[in-house]
């Protein structure tokens, strides 16, 4: 076994794990953050993607070992508990989902696409979340909710990085209580 001390959506965890554990079942299954996804084996569908050191990852290829000392977001982080991202409201809005499986590695890859590229064209949508895959919807609306919260971040974009909004509920501009 092999100690680890991981910053996860803001608060410091500490375990033994094995070292062949992998980051996305940490996550689940010593921290029960079930929002990040298993869907495949092939590292092919990016349903466990997470934010680490501020760069996305698809967890099931990472080790847990790999993330001592690291920060780590997951979907339960993006937004202070009863508020939406704006990419999660964008999402609800524009129908970008059917069953939901695919949805927590969607936002997780849109977010960091936003980041580094806050006002993308349709097809840099789709190259953005090329690794990201969704049996349900046709990716069409997809796009449009990436769009919808593209052009709602980017006046405001500090307020909405992952960082900003975890644990600063009042300095939402638009809180979206559900
Ligand atoms: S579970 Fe990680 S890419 Fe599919
Ligand atoms: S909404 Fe079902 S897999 Fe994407």
């Amino acid at each position: 076994m092999t100690s680890i001390s991981v910053t996860v959506n803001g608060a410091t965890k500490s375990h033994e794990v094995e070292p062949r554990m992998l980051l996305v079942h940490y996550l689940r299954e010593t921290l029960g953050l079930t929002g990040t996804h298993v869907g495949c084996d092939t590292s092919q569908c990016g349903a466990c993607c997470v934010c680490v050191d501020g760069i996305v990852v698809k967890s099931c290829t990472v080790l847990a070992v790999q993330a001592d000392g690291a920060k780590v977001t997951t979907i339960e982080g993006m937004s202070a508990p009863g508020l939406l991202h704006p990419l999660q409201e964008a999402f609800w809005e524009e129908h970008g989902l059917q069953c939901g499986f695919c949805t927590p590695g969607m936002i997780m890859a849109a977010d960091d696409l936003l980041r580094r590229n806050p006002t993308p064209t349709e097809q840099e949508i789709r190259a953005g979340l090329d690794g990201n895959l969704c049996r349900c919807t046709g990716y069409h609306n997809i796009v449009k909710a990436v769009q919808r919260a593209a052009g709602r971040m980017g006046q405001t974009r500090d307020t909405f990085t992952i960082e900003a909004m975890v644990g600063q509920t009042d300095e939402f501009p638009t809180p979206a209580k559900r």
